[in-house]
């Protein structure tokens, strides 16, 4: 199933017809000339003249009509700073009397207005003559993490929190030979505007750490692949590599020999990989080693690896995923969701430039529903990537239907510093910066997006075939984080089912729209989180994380639930966040419901701002989403026959397993409260 991108989606623009002006042999140049080619041959026709033209600016500037529209490039891509870098990514639109016309200044710029041309069909009916309109991406990170181990036997198997089969580029302890489905894989994403892969998983066990070392021919073979796309290849690192490869018995960063070590070997990367990206680390998070174990700091961590991939132009993604895994759950004094901020802040201002802090969305754990991660606000001084996850690890597994673009949005458009609509807004900056205008920095500290991949060798890329939607939404939106979720939506399925019926991409919208709100529903309650199965994470378990080790817990006893992370009275994590949210959510009468037990113990009677007590809420959501998850499924019975035979078979067999699941839900969590409030639901629906 070729995703998004089968031939036929090409076809309009192939009739079309796409005049290329593009010289030299640069791969991504080379690769557009094959898209052209291609749409040409698909759609079976040498259109003369043609009613497309692409170009780079290079090609275009001596060409009459052509001219302003690569002038106006060039200078996109001159700009000084950020704006400058993101130009030089990007390509003008211009209307060449009736004809459509998109120039680029550099390669990279070219595919993408490429692949505009094969979204839109090259359609000009939307160009005004004369105008000159620049598309050019929000973020300059727009990265994709794949957590991929070298076999099927590594710790957590072929992927870790994989739902959608094997790697799609290591088997057996190696590199596969047949790299065609990466290949096509490189087109999915370039198509998108994602920039930057992470081959391997953050968890750098020992076969994987020689992957930078003895594996790097291996991983060229890789990096060409995605060389050709515009995508830069990362690896995830081991910060104990000089240790793990036998060289030294340290990876004390402050170390000359360890600093030694890291030298050689990116020289060999390089030597090997002219253009690697960098790396991304995991350190001292998790039982990962890290610069702790030598009394040194993150910085000095990161900075380590930092100088030595600087004379090539690489990066380090610092992940800030650091918190105690092994807490003792009668220890109230701790609390998981305040680490990040305490270990980073103290750090702001002293990693190199060539250093991104690579921050998950909340401060505990891509979970359904959390507040962003107040790191994200307190890093003025620091390259910032905000961290998402499109496999559902939490979030039903790519067994259940979760759309989850609406939850990023809510992310990317939320604004730290206010206004609040509840609150005194007068007291707040009404034009303060939004969390997609943090992460993308400024000229010195240009940030973006990083987001764990949904991908493997299943047939359907993504387990469930509607989660292929996440991924697309993903990538378009480090592009263009103002994007509509539920036009992504139209988008995913005008490419995916070029020639579908309309009944497609309404059932595509009545089943997936609401679809994160409807997982919401049944699963963990207002913000509470962690109501999963220990280990693997999947289905209800209520107190299975409740006297672990992992700083996880709900706090349920017989008068209510919730954690108390007020300033007044709690752990103080509310103080993390600045004006006027630290006192929205600090305060009961303005925390929003659905992250009210997030912040706060309340008992099973407290009444929410939608009128219904916490027990009540929790009996009528449960019951709703369960409901809705058997109309989800009764929906995709509309497209019967109207899509491939196989993949409608696979969703309707993953939307009975969501029916079933979200019943198990249901009652579990139902049950739970029932029998710990003893409030009995006043319909009767709850199994005593
Ligand atoms: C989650 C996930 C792990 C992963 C970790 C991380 O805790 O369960 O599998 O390693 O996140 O982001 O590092």
């Amino acid at each position: 199933h070729p995703a998004w991108l089968p031939d036929e989606a090409l076809r309009p623009l192939g009739a079309r017809g796409v005049r290329l002006l593009a010289s030299g042999d640069d791969p991504v140049v080379t690769t557009v000339r094959a898209e052209v080619d291609h749409a040409a041959q698909t759609a079976g026709t040498t259109t003369t003249p043609a009613r497309a033209t692409l170009a780079l600016a290079s090609d275009a500037l001596a060409v009459p009509g052509l001219r302003a529209a690569a002038e106006h490039a060039l200078a996109l891509a001159e700009r000084p700073g950020l704006a400058g870098l993101l130009g030089a990514q990007g390509f003008v639109v211009a209307d060449d009397e009736g004809a459509l016309v998109v120039v680029a200044a550099q390669p990279r710029g070219l595919l993408a207005g490429w692949h505009h041309l094969v979204r839109t069909g090259g359609d000009a009916s939307g160009a005004t003559a004369g105008d000159l309109v620049a598309h050019v991406p929000s973020q300059a990170v727009r990265m994709l993490d794949h957590w991929d181990n070298l076999a099927a036997d590594s710790p957590m198997g072929p992927v870790e929190r994989g739902y959608a089969g094997a790697s799609l580029w290591f088997a057996d302890g190696r590199v596969r030979d047949d790299l065609t489905r990466v290949e096509h894989y490189a087109r999915l994403l370039a198509h998108t505007g994602i920039n930057a892969v992470c081959l391997n998983n953050v968890n750098v066990h020992a076969r994987e750490s020689a992957l930078l070392t003895s594996g790097i021919e291996q991983v060229a073979r890789l990096a060409a692949i995605f060389r050709a796309a515009g995508i830069s290849t990362y690896l995830a690192v081991d910060f104990a590599a000089p240790i793990t490869s036998g060289a030294l018995r340290t990876s004390d960063p402050l170390d000359d020999d360890v600093r030694a070590w890291w030298e050689r070997t990116f020289a060999d990367v390089y030597a090997t990989i002219p253009d690697f990206g960098g790396v991304v680390v995991k350190a001292d998070s998790e039982g990962r080693p890290g610069p702790f174990a030598y009394g040194r700091s993150h910085a000095d961590g990161a900075n380590l690896l930092a100088r030595a991939l600087a004379p090539y132009g690489g990066t380090v993604f610092w992940r800030a995923f650091v918190y105690d895994h092994r807490q003792d759950w009668r220890d109230r004094g701790t609390d998981r969701a305040r680490a990040a901020y305490d270990h980073f802040t103290p750090l702001d201002g002293r990693f190199d430039d060539n250093v991104v802090l690579q921050v998950k969305l909340g401060p505990i754990d891509f979970q359904v529903r959390e507040p962003l991660s107040p790191l994200l606000t307190a890093m003025p001084r620091t390259r910032l990537a905000m961290e998402l996850q499109v496999t559902q690890e939490y979030t039903g597994q790519q067994q259940h239907a979760c759309y989850l673009a609406p939850l990023w949005r809510e992310a990317l458009d939320f604004r730290p510093w206010g206004p609040v609509e509840l609150w005194d807004t007068a007291a707040t900056d009404p034009d303060a910066q939004t969390v997609a205008e943090v992460v993308r920095g400024t000229d010195a500290l240009p940030g973006g997006l990083v987001a764990v991949a949904n991908v493997g060798d299943d047939p359907f890329w993504t387990g469930h075939p509607l989660a292929q939607a996440n991924l697309y939404a993903y990538g378009r939106l480090t592009w263009d984080p103002t994007l509509d979720p539920s036009a992504l939506l139209d988008e995913w399925v005008a490419l995916t089912f070029p020639q579908a019926d309309p009944a497609v991409a309404r059932t595509v919208h009545a089943l997936l729209d609401e679809s994160w709100h409807v997982y919401e529903s049944y699963t963990a309650p207002l913000g509470i989180g962690f109501m999963v199965r220990p280990g693997h994470h999947y289905g209800p378990d209520v107190d299975g994380y409740e006297y672990t080790p992992w700083g996880t817990y709900h706090f349920a006893d017989r008068d209510g639930i919730g954690v108390d992370r007020t300033r007044a009275t709690g752990t103080g994590f509310t103080d993390q966040f600045p004006a006027p949210w630290r006192d929205v959510y600090e305060s009961l009468e303005t925390c929003p419901d659905e992250l009210l037990l997030f912040f706060h113990h309340v008992p099973y009677s407290h009444v929410l701002h939608s009128g219904a007590t916490v027990v009540q809420h929790v009996y009528d959501t449960h019951v709703a989403g369960a409901q809705a998850a058997e109309r989800m499924r009764d929906t995709w019975r509309d497209v019967r026959g109207l899509v491939p035979d196989d993949l409608y078979a696979r969703v309707a067999e993953r939307l009975d397993e969501q029916v079933r699941s979200a019943a198990e839900w249901r009652d579990q969590i139902t049950t739970y409260f029932w029998r710990k409030s003893g409030i009995p639901d006043p319909e009767n629906r709850v199994i005593p």
